[in-house]
């Protein structure tokens, strides 16, 4: 092991998702779309930590996540810090940012919205704020709160 604190056991490559809010690593889960069978992931949840108090910790061994699937991550945890790991060290360190506008799995909750109709479009917000976050429907301007993008998962 490389530190003694280390929670989980040290992965040679791939890329270590930490500071996720507590609890929220199921839902950093479902918005990479895994776990997928060929890729080996350990999961830490609610885990003390001197810098946050409590957090989950997502590592994924031989992936290196590119920052248009990482940026998703903000919805549910804010304060993720991205690592790289390459060799057992981290080579690069990141934090996930806010994206001005979600195309995401996220859906419009005003069921005559036209992403909710038979037509092939694909929902659409733009951030308002954070911290709690807001967003709002590029179609029908429905105004979508941190509550109700936690429901959705
Ligand atoms: N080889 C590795 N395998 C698995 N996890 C690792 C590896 N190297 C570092 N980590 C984890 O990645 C995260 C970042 O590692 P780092 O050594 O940068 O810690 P840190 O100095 O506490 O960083 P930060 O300032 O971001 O909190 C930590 O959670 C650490 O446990
Ligand atoms: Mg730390
Ligand atoms: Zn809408």
């Amino acid at each position: 092991m490389k530190k003694p604190e280390m929670k989980v056991e040290a992965i040679k490559n791939g890329t270590v998702i930490d500071h996720i809010t507590a609890n929220k690593s199921l839902h950093v889960l479902k918005i990479l779309g895994l776990p997928h069978e060929d890729i080996n992931v350990t999961v830490a949840i609610n885990v003390s930590s001197q810098d946050v108090g409590k957090k989950d910790i997502v590592k994924i061994e031989n992936r290196e996540l590119d920052s248009s699937e990482l940026d998703q991550i903000a919805l549910v945890a804010p304060e993720a810090t991205i690592n790289i790991i390459r060799d057992y060290n981290v080579v690069a360190k990141d934090k996930v940012r806010f994206m001005k506008e979600l195309k995401s799995i996220i859906r419009c909750t005003n069921p005559n919205c036209i992403t909710n109709t038979n037509e092939p479009i694909e929902s659409r917000f733009h951030l308002i704020k954070t911290s709690p976050v807001l967003l709002r429907c590029h179609y029908c301007e429905r105004l979508i709160d941190a509550e109700e993008i936690d429901k959705q998962f």
